[in-house]
């Protein structure tokens, strides 16, 4: 069992949206955390969040500011710091497009600092976040995370005796986090109509608990180089429109540049080394630093069928429109609760 009394957890990235969420579970969960450290480059966005999380209430917090790619930074926060979550990024598709150098120094040179600087320091367990746009990758966000996501796995390889891990968590959507479709389509609502880029396009969802759910079992379970899939379901834009703006016109504008029709987080290529561990799926390096049957055995591991892969799609779980529109009425009550709107 987990337990991050009297540890010290640096999370990268920590004024975003998992950032937060994560902040308030691990406040709420174990309060006798040792240290929370906030790492990030934004003074505005860390003075918001030390309104919501003062360190005159929360001792433990520290606000970092700090970017990803100076190592020399990074390594003096991981100084005495047990955990790592990396999750610090570039991360709307189009800016990456656009501006794809930039995207590589945040995306891979970061992951590439965070690696060594874990290494150089006594941290003991890296948990980095990945996204379904790294699987199959055909825009260059997806393509960053997918280098990150293989240089975190390879780092098990040159960590040499140290007890030190590295895993990843790949997962989809985030409905309402930062630059998500639900919050882009309740402001649009008000012109009454709603910009579909392409009618077939769906996406997985995950709710930002989820995904502190997963970061917190990789943290607990990993054995080092996993990447954690969960199984979530899916949803159709245009059924995310119609519960947001019911009496709205949808209006077709085409697919931006870098956009999937539907998004993917295991190929049949994965299969080969995918393993089914009931609430979640789990693509192994393919020579880990343990041994495989040992993880088969521990976690009751059952190996997916050779050719499988997890597709938004062609998923067998559905958000329907009055499930879509009961999570737009929690998130809105949620940033009123916040100030937000
Ligand atoms: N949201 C989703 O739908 C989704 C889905 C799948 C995966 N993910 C992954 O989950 C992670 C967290 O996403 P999120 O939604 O929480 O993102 P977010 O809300 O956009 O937050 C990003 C955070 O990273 C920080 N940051 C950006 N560049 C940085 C740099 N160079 N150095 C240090 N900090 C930097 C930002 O603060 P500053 O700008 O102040 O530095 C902010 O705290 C990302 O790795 C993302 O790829 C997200």
């Amino acid at each position: 069992m987990l337990d991050l009394n009297s540890k010290s957890i640096l999370i990268t990235g920590g004024t975003g949206s998992l950032g937060k969420a994560l902040t308030k579970e691990i406040f709420s969960k174990w309060p006798g955390v040792k240290r929370l450290v906030i790492y990030s480059r934004d003074e505005q966005k860390q003075y918001q969040m030390a309104l919501q999380y003062p360190e005159s209430k929360y001792e433990a917090i520290r606000y970092f500011i700090g970017d990803v790619r100076d190592y020399n930074r990074l390594k003096r926060a991981f100084e005495n710091i047990d955990y790592v979550i990396h999750a610090a990024a570039m991360k709307h598709v189009h800016i990456a497009e656009y501006n794809p150098d930039e995207c590589v120094k945040t995306n891979i040179g970061g992951a590439e600092n965070v690696i060594r600087a874990a290494m150089e320091t006594k941290v003991k367990n890296v948990v980095a976040l990945s996204t379904d746009k790294a699987c199959a990758p055909i825009n260059l966000y997806g393509a960053t995370k997918l280098a990150s996501d293989k240089l975190f796995i390879a780092a098990n390889n040159i960590k040499g005796d140290r007890d030190l891990k590295y895993s990843v968590v790949r997962y989809g959507n985030v409905m309402g986090s930062n630059g998500s479709v639900m919050p882009f389509f309740l402001k649009k609502r008000k012109e009454g109509v709603l910009p579909i880029t392409d009618p077939n396009m769906t996406r997985f969802n995950i709710s930002l608990s989820g995904g502190v759910e997963m970061v917190l079992h990789a943290l607990d379970t990993a054995w080092g180089g996993e990447l954690f899939v969960p199984k979530i379901p899916s949803y159709r834009i245009t059924d995310v429109a119609s519960a947001i703006g019911p009496d709205c016109k949808q209006e077709i504008v085409g697919i931006r540049p870098g956009e999937k029709v539907h998004e993917e987080m295991i190929t049949a290529s994965d299969s080969f080394t995918t393993y089914d561990l009931g609430k979640y799926y789990v693509i192994l390096p393919q020579q880990p630093v343990w041994s495989l049957p040992d993880f088969i055995k521990n976690f009751s591991a059952v190996k997916v069928a050779t050719g499988f892969s997890y597709t938004s799609g062609e998923n067998s779980e559905w958000l329907t429109v009055p499930e879509l529109a009961k999570l737009v009425a929690e998130h809105v009550e949620q940033e009123d609760a916040a100030g937000n709107n």
